[in-house]
């Protein structure tokens, strides 16, 4: 599988919807990831779950990316995100959300080495796409788990590993350890993505040289700012114009409403305000003044009375992007935050 550049958009729970993966592609990430999708979810044929095996003709290379602990279940899974699609089968053994590892499941796999071996012994003999595994360095502060079982998900099929070098106990706080992740580099012999902290180009390189990596993921920085997405890609240089912020913010709103339906998406859509309009760019109180609105037709109205030039630019993206078709209507929402 060949991704075109060395910049993967970071998997996301209550973010990574499709109006975000087809940003990131269009910005200049080599790959796009889904949120983590229940394989319980898929396998009761949950109606929501499978939602997110909707995949638009844009958003190629993409990795759908799933979570559980049983390896029949996850298998029957991945066999259903790679008929809907996908390029890229990922396994999360990352997610530190009680929600989720008190199931058996995501960070708490690091702890059960064998289990997590037969998960992607399954999965990988279950799909032809190339199957990855996305880990956090281990479950409490200091831990190297990722280092023993990184080398045994490989032996396991894994065709690359993604490294998020901090503890689930960590959550988000401290910084990722880096020099865990050129550890892991040299330790097996398939691509090995780096997560976390990545926000700029300089950082981009660093980590890149410094590790050794094939690629360096992008997450927090890409939230409301697809030009951090740009400028690491090495696309983009400075602050995007006042009128470009709101026709990628409008353009984002229409597609997520295409998605979600117009009520789910006005709720889900209000973190993204402040992610667009915020560092420095719009004033503060312009932003509670959206968030206020109750329909998204009157948030369209204000943002465009706030940059009247950004209309021809979003009539420009929209020329530009292809048809939406009914694969975009009513994707879920995630009640997994936090990832
Ligand atoms: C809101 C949010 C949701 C996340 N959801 C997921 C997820 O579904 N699956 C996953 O593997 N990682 C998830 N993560 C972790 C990110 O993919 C990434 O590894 C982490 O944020 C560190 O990268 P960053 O510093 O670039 O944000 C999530 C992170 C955030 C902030």
């Amino acid at each position: 599988m060949e991704i075109p550049t060395r910049l993967v958009l970071a998997p996301m729970a209550g973010v990574s919807v499709q109006a975000f993966r087809r940003q990131g592609r269009r910005f200049g990430a080599g790959l796009v990831c889904s949120e983590m999708v229940s394989c319980a979810g898929l396998s009761h044929g949950n109606e929501r779950t499978l939602g997110y095996l909707r995949i638009g003709v844009d958003e190629h290379p993409l990795a759908v990316q799933i979570f559980g602990s049983e390896a029949g279940v996850m298998a029957e899974a991945a066999r259903m995100v790679e008929a809907a699609g996908a390029d890229l089968v990922d396994i999360n053994f990352g997610c530190p959300v009680r929600k989720v590892t008190k199931t058996g499941a995501g960070a708490t796999l690091l702890e059960d080495p064998d289990r997590a071996c037969r998960v992607v012994e399954h999965v990988a003999g279950a799909v032809d796409v190339p199957v990855s595994v996305k880990m956090r360095r281990g479950l409490e502060d200091g831990s190297r788990a990722a280092l023993t079982i990184g080398p045994r998900l490989v032996d396991a099929g894994a065709a690359s590993l993604t490294l998020h070098p901090r503890s689930a106990r960590q959550m988000y706080t401290g910084s990722a350890d880096h020099s865990l992740t050129a550890e892991l580099v040299d330790l097996v012999d398939v691509p090995v993505v780096a997560s976390g902290d990545v926000t700029s180009r300089a950082e981009a390189t660093a980590v890149l040289r410094t590790t050794g990596c094939a690629a360096v993921m992008v997450g927090r920085a890409a939230q409301g700012n697809p030009w951090a997405v740009g400028e690491i890609a090495g696309r983009l240089d400075g602050e995007p114009a006042r009128e470009e912020i709101v026709a990628e913010l409008l353009l984002f709103v229409r597609d997520t409403v295409l998605e979600l339906g117009e009520q789910r998406a006005a709720g889900f859509l209000k973190k993204f305000y402040g992610w667009y309009l915020g560092r420095g760019r719009f004033p503060k109180g312009f932003k509670q003044e959206l968030v206020r609105l109750d329909s998204v037709a009157e948030v369209e109205e204000r943002l465009l009375s706030a940059a009247p030039g950004a209309k021809v630019i979003l009539s420009r993206l929209e020329a530009e992007a292809p048809p939406a078709d009914d694969t975009l209507l009513h994707l879920p929402i995630s009640i997994y935050s936090g990832g």
